[in-house]
């Protein structure tokens, strides 16, 4: 983690994913500039979680999509599949050179009217290489957060449980930032998921874990055994 990481945006940071990483950021010392298509609700949603916020020292705020990406070294891209090429799109003239997006798009198929325990094929093969695709040059994508519930993020107190996140990225150093950053939050150990292409099952998983969620009325993740301790590079 660079000391310029210490301010992210989140781009659909208004939704369930998204402002519950807000919070759990902030708790642990980001600031989080959240993102939305409009202003009344970026603010509306920042305020609220000023209000959840129990110390920790990161601030939270509320801008419009491309507003909130400006100033921010890593840019969380947390919206559904549906909105996903159109947020890109929308934000060509403001992700720049040099920044990091971390995609946490899952391609449900819910987003086309069918099951939400079932993916879509992409022609990139993944969300995340979706991203990559449509980003401007030199923004690299990271993918991470897949089979994190927003509702056990949102739980400041997670217990002595803890949970895995699959981190891919085919730039070794932008995984070790993003890794960085989810290892702030107490309850999530990040994980390296390999390249960019692996993404494309991690995204899978949350289909597998939605089905599990049904099945056990939980919101379940994933933990990884026998892991030693990694030093990212
Ligand atoms: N929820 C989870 O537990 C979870 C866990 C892992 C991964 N994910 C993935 O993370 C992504 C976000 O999930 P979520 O549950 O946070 O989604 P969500 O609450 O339904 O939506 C997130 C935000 O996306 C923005 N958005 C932008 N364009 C949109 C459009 N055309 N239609 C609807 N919303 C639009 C909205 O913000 P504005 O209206 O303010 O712009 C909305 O608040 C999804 O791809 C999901 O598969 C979710």
């Amino acid at each position: 983690m660079t000391s310029s990481d210490n301010t992210v945006a989140i781009v659909g940071g208004t939704g369930a994913l998204g402002s519950a990483l807000a919070l759990r950021l902030a708790g642990a010392g980001i600031n989080v500039r959240i993102g939305s298509r409009r202003i009344e609700s970026a603010e509306s949603a920042a305020g609220e979680l000023v209000t959840k916020l129990n110390g920790g020292g990161g601030s939270i705020s509320g801008h419009l999509n491309s507003d909130a990406v400006g100033g921010a070294s890593i840019v969380f891209l947390t919206v559904p599949l549906a909105a996903q090429v159109e947020n890109l799109k929308q934000l060509k003239d403001s992700l720049t050179s040099g920044q990091l997006l971390v995609d946490a798009t899952v391609p449900l198929a819910a987003a086309t009217g069918g099951k939400p325990t079932r993916t879509i094929a992409l022609w990139q093969g993944s969300a995340a290489q979706q991203a990559q695709e449509l980003v401007p040059d030199g923004v690299v994508v990271v993918s991470a957060l897949h089979s994190v519930s927003a509702v056990t993020l949102a739980d400041p107190d997670p217990g002595a449980e803890v949970q895995d996140v699959l981190v891919m990225s085919d730039v070794k150093s932008a995984k070790a930032r993003v890794a960085a950053l989810i290892d702030l939050i107490s309850g999530l150990r990040a994980v390296d998921g390999g390249p960019l292409e692996a993404a494309q099952i991690a995204e899978q998983l949350t289909a597998l874990l939605i089905g599990l969620n049904i099945r056990y009325k939980t919101h379940a993740g994933v933990r990884f055994t026998d892991l030693p301790p990694r030093e990212w590079k």
